[in-house]
């Protein structure tokens, strides 16, 4: 049922960190991307810079995913084949802090996206999931089948979770839909020109944006969440993938689609895990400087270690992860030592 090439895609959240390097892909595969993004966490720059790097200006609505009469008017504008769903808030912290907003938005996005589709009779989508869904793990590595939704530890991350049911539920009722949950493991890195990367509006959560404010000299020193984990080194083990990578992801899956009565599951990640410090060392060794840093306690939530089984992405999308830890590292260096406020003039 898929069109292999030339897709008209929509993308939601197209502006945003994972969305920008996902056009790009999307550009580069000659499909076309239509972006839909309400800037809230993002910034209109970006558009330049996509421009600048292939060569093409992607038609952006500005305005809101739950706003369903503007959704509608996207899709009378455009023959849209395929839809890429985003949008969405992210940050742990703020969810526990601002559950009802990030509930309010992250499934009302999804919801009217859907009843939008339907009425207008596209049905496939690939919807932006997260490891997080598998909560506390029962075994290493995680693959498809691993329990999902027990020892969630956020409101954010029960938001992914509950659509990945909603989406299920869909299938169920209507097996003519096919949609892909792509469960995205840790994302980092930057576009290799340097002119696209993440682009915190706060101070970062994560760990490769802190570190790499910390190189810029924006911020201190990091602090490491605890070294007392059952790892190799004691401290946090993930698994984390260049977000050039995971913008394929997206590509390789649109080729992918087929109806089923059932949510198609894929992690993407690169099946190794890496602790926060090889992270430090590969950032030194990118940056050329040394990454002050202090252990302090754990962080409230966090897991140990997780890392992917990409057995699945690999034998059924013929995708997988090609670029290192330290390609990312470089990568990441390369965009916030260019643009150390990000987007900021
Ligand atoms: P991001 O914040 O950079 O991008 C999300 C984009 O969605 C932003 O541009 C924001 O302005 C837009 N947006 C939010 N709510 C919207 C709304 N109601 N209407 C229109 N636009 C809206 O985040 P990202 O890192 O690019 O993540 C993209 C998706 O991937 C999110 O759904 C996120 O939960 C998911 N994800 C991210 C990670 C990660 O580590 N970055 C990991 C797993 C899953
Ligand atoms: C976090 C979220 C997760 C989300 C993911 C991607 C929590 C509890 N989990 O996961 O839901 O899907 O981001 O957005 O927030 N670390 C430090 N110092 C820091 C920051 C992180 O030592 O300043 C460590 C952490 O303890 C962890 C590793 O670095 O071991 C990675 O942390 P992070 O980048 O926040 O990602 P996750 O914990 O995987």
């Amino acid at each position: 049922m898929s069109i292999l090439r030339g897709m008209n895609v929509l993308v939601t959240g197209g502006a945003g960190y994972i969305g920008s390097h996902t056009v790009i892909e999307l550009l580069n595969a000659k499909h076309d991307a239509i972006m839909i993004d309400n800037f809230s966490n993002s910034d209109p720059e970006v558009m330049f810079r996509i421009a600048k790097i292939t060569g093409q200006k992607p038609k952006i609505y500005d305005g809101d995913v739950q706003d369903k009469t503007l959704l509608n008017k996207i899709f009378q504008e455009n023959r849209i084949d395929a839809v890429i769903h985003l949008a969405g808030l992210k940050s742990v912290g703020e969810s526990v802090k601002e559950p009802l907003a990030y509930y309010r938005n992250n499934i009302d996005c999804t919801l009217s996206l859907l009843e939008v589709l339907k009425e207008n009779s596209v049905r496939q989508l690939i919807f932006s999931s997260s490891a997080t869904v598998y909560g506390q793990p029962e075994a290493l590595p995680l693959t498809e089948t691993s329990r999902v939704g027990i020892g969630i530890t956020n409101p954010y991350g029960r938001t992914k979770y509950m659509i990945e049911e909603i989406l299920n539920d869909l299938l169920v009722s209507d097996p003519e839909w096919a949609i892909i949950s792509l469960r995205y493991f840790n994302p980092i890195g930057a576009h290799e020109s340097g002119l696209i990367g993440e682009n915190p509006k706060d101070i970062p959560n994560n760990l490769l944006p802190y570190i790499s404010q910390v190189a810029v000299g924006k911020l201190d020193k990091l602090k490491v969440f605890g070294n007392d984990y059952d790892t190799p080194d004691g401290t946090g083990v993930r698994d984390y993938i260049h977000v050039v990578d995971l913008a394929k992801g997206h590509v390789a899956a649109l080729e992918q689609f087929k109806a089923s009565d059932k949510v198609d599951v894929f992690n993407l990640g690169t099946g190794k895990g890496s602790s926060v410090m090889d992270v430090i060392q590969a950032y030194e060794k990118a940056c050329g400087k040394t990454i002050p840093y202090e252990v302090v306690g754990r962080r409230p939530g966090d897991i140990a270690s997780y890392y992917a089984d990409v057995s699945k992405a690999t034998a059924e999308l013929n995708w997988q992860a090609q670029k290192t830890l330290e390609e990312a590292c470089a990568d990441s260096w390369r965009w916030q030592s260019k643009n150390p406020d990000g987007y900021a003039k």
